[in-house]
């Protein structure tokens, strides 16, 4: 039996997880409120918040499982990409709880995990899929072979997807993160508005034109009525969220075409959103795809989706040693 400690500190939220032979037995997560002040992530903020809930996230994980720290086989944690001051918070972490306890460690790439993510749930892709990873940090379509051998095919060459959900709410008027809000006025709006979308070539993505089009409309609209923006919201959302979406699903159709996979799966903070989660059921029924969508709690920043990677790389004997740092730019 394998009892793993992951633990997620890479951007804003922390938190740990405890997963028993592959199976998710707590993931609690502490969402930083703080950066909400500032319009987006402020990293020197975030790893004073992590020092501050590491040790109260890691002890409600293992009350919740129900497992104390001699039970554990291994600590899995992120080590890229990310903030550094945020993963170094989680790396330290698990150094010290690894040699206190004379366990392996074992280093997860954040990315790998958000894919991963998938295992955590009921509904399991099956091998070889396509994901379309769309996070606040990336954006990516990946080939997944197997656990641990997957190839990127096409990745974004400005803006990730949630970045621009985020920068564009900004502009809105609305608070960090923009895009949660964005999918719930959009609920209520009617795509009336066109925006710019990028041509870019193979499975490459850009979010850059789209959002100096919706500057530019915004600039142009407010000068004519100064509540523009204001009575015509649940709209603008809608518009704008269609238009992310379908710059999105373009890309994924092409590569779904191109390769002939037909289980496709979307991970990451913007698998959240549910006009792309409508737009890739319907591609479901017209592309005969098997489609996976991560619950929730495995969408947004999570330690189960740690744990699940870690598990995998432990059972293929893939550990770290006690030299380990955390790498912003880890390579995928
Ligand atoms: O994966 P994640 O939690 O963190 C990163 O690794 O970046 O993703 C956060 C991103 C933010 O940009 C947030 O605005 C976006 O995911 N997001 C959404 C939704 N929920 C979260 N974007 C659109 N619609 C949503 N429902
Ligand atoms: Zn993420």
């Amino acid at each position: 039996m394998a009892i793993i400690l992951a633990i997620e500190s890479s951007c804003d939220d922390t938190s740990a997880a405890i997963i028993r032979d592959g199976q998710v037995l707590s993931n609690c997560t502490n969402v930083q409120e703080a950066h909400r002040l500032y319009g987006g992530v402020v990293p020197e903020v975030a790893s004073r918040q992590h020092l501050i809930h590491i040790v109260p996230i890691v002890n409600a994980a293992m009350q919740e499982a129900g497992v104390g720290f001699v039970d554990l086989s291994a600590i899995a944690f992120t080590k890229g990409p990310g903030l550094l001051g945020s993963l170094l918070v989680g790396v330290s972490f698990a150094k010290g709880l690894a040699a206190t306890l004379g366990i392996k460690m074992i280093e997860v790439h954040h990315m790998h995990a958000h894919i991963l993510s998938h295992f955590a749930g009921e509904q399991k892709p099956k091998f070889p899929f396509l994901c379309l990873t769309v996070s606040g940090g990336h954006t990516q379509i990946v080939l997944v072979k197997a656990y641990n051998h997957m190839e990127v095919l096409g990745t974004t060459i400005d803006d990730a997807a949630g970045e621009a959900f985020d920068k564009v709410g900004k502009m809105l008027g609305l608070p960090y993160p923009a895009g949660p809000l964005i999918d719930e006025y959009a609920a209520r709006g009617r795509p009336v508005f066109e925006f710019a979308k990028p041509v870019i070539k193979d499975y490459d993505f850009s979010f850059s034109g789209f959002k100096t089009s919706v500057l530019y409309f915004l600039q142009k609209r407010v000068k004519e009525d100064e509540a523009f923006i204001a009575k015509n919201l649940n709209d603008l959302c809608s518009s704008i969220q269609t238009s992310i979406v379908e710059i999105l699903m373009k890309k994924l159709k092409k590569a779904a075409e191109d390769t002939g996979i037909h289980e496709i799966a979307i991970a990451g903070g913007v698998a959240a959103n549910s006009g792309l989660a409508v737009a890739l059921r319907k591609s479901a029924l017209e592309q005969s795809w098997n489609v996976y969508i991560p619950e929730l709690q495995y969408c947004t920043d999570n330690a189960a989706m740690i744990g699940i990677a870690g598990y995998n790389k432990y059972l293929d004997g893939l550990f770290a040693d006690m030299q380990i740092t955390p790498d912003a730019k880890y390579a995928f």
